[in-house]
């Protein structure tokens, strides 16, 4: 499979919005990355339903919607009807994860698990099975335009190796701070969605910037 991209809407223009959604329709972006913060999980507050739903409305693509909220399952049915198609919540926002996997999964949903900067990968051995999506937070959560953490490529790699032979399909997404400078290096390690706001969002031409992230041959570059 061809790696994904997904641009973070959260750099997004909200004064026009339809003009960005638009931009990423005509892209050859693969899903939209919705970000949404509680103010709880972590210090900032994003948008919630309403704006959801109108990138749902206008958007050609799935939505990918990364809930850095605590305690999601108290929404995870509004998330799919508000358009989600994979639903990424926080390992570190929930008691009881297994759970919560198999109810985004019994709602029709793709189901990720997001891991913060300081939460090791082994953390999964027991999940790896079930979760359909992992994402490392290449930055603290919270913020875009913020600066990439080097760990993340040793993350990626073990990650691999505890899905080897027990998860092959697992979508691997890495999410802050990315950019053609370490896409290449991401997938090389073994990344397969690449998540990416402010590069895609400042860039001069960004559904050429997307073009560019999306047409990397991993094998062709050096990790
Ligand atoms: C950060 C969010 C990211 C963010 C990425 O908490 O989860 O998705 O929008 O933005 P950049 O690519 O600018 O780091
Ligand atoms: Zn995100």
């Amino acid at each position: 499979m061809s790696h994904l991209i997904a641009p973070s809407v959260l750099a997004a223009d909200f004064a026009n919005l339809g003009r960005d959604i638009e931009m990423i329709n005509s892209s050859e972006a693969d899903w939209f990355h919705v970000d949404i913060m509680d103010g709880v999980f972590v210090p900032n507050i994003s948008f919630g339903f309403p704006v959801l739903e109108t990138i749902r409305k206008y958007a050609g693509k799935p939505l990918d919607v990364h809930l850095m909220i605590t305690d999601p399952d108290r929404y995870l049915e509004r998330f799919k009807n508000a358009g989600a198609s994979v639903i990424t919540v926080h390992y570190e926002a929930c008691t009881h994860l297994h759970r919560t996997i198999a109810a985004i999964k019994d709602l029709g949903c793709r189901a990720g698990v997001a891991l913060n900067p300081h939460t090791p990968v082994h953390l999964l051995e027991d999940l790896i099975e079930d979760a359909d999506l992992v994402l490392i937070m290449s930055v603290n959560p919270g913020f875009g335009g913020q600066k990439f953490i080097n760990r993340t490529y040793d993350k990626i790699r073990a990650l691999k190796s505890i899905a080897a032979g027990r998860n092959e399909n697992l979508l691997i997404e890495v999410d802050g701070g990315v950019n053609l400078s370490n896409a290449a290096a991401l997938l090389c390690a073994g990344a397969n969605v690449l998540v990416a706001g402010n590069f895609v969002f400042t860039a001069k031409d960004p559904v050429n910037t997307i073009s560019e992230m999306k047409n990397l041959i991993p094998g062709l570059m050096q990790a």
